[in-house]
């Protein structure tokens, strides 16, 4: 059994973390998302400070060490929000995590008042579309925004 752990929302002043996270999750697992290292490495602190934005929500151990990231993106007022940029260390898939930060999420937007969460997922990342459609994720038939990748969503009830 692992350590214990908590989720919480990262602050703007954790940009160096965000940053250390995003980084690792792009060189760990570089198809899985649209970006890549070398665009992001470039970034200043003022665009980690901006996309701190948007609630990125943090698994971390006891012991302060980082384990899983998600972030609830939301495009403009009139969209439903996104769960995006989704990773658990590999050394902690299958504890948990994961599914406490769709909850994170979930719960922010219900917060909201929304009435749907969405995601886009690289069809053939079997591992993340088996554990999106275990958390109550659907593919709703609308094409992802790049090539391989489809839209899931999981409508929210009360
Ligand atoms: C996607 C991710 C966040 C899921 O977290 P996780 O802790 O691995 O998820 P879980 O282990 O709880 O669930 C994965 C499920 O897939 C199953 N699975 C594992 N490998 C699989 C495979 N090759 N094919 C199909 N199913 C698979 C597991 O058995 C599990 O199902 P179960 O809960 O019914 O037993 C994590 O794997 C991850 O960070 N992956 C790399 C980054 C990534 O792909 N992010 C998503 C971008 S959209």
């Amino acid at each position: 059994m692992g350590d214990a752990w908590a989720v919480r929302r990262l602050s703007g002043d954790d940009w160096g973390l965000h940053r250390a996270v995003r980084l690792a999750m792009l060189l760990d697992q570089p198809d899985a998302y649209g970006s890549t290292f070398a665009r992001e490495v470039a970034f200043d602190e003022a665009t980690w400070r901006e996309r701190l934005g948007h609630p990125v929500l943090i698994a971390e151990s006891d012991a302060g060490l980082p384990l899983g990231v998600a972030t609830l993106f939301r495009p403009d007022a009139s969209h439903a929000p996104e769960i995006v940029a989704m990773w658990v260390a590999g050394h902690a898939r299958g504890d948990g995590i994961a599914d406490a930060l769709v909850e994170a999420c979930v719960d922010l937007a219900r917060e909201r008042g929304d009435s749907v969460v969405r995601l886009h997922v690289m069809r053939d990342n079997r591992r993340a579309v088996a554990f999106y459609e275990r958390v109550g994720f659907a593919f709703d038939g609308s094409p992802g925004d790049i090539d391989g990748c489809d839209r899931m969503s999981r409508v929210l009830t009360a």
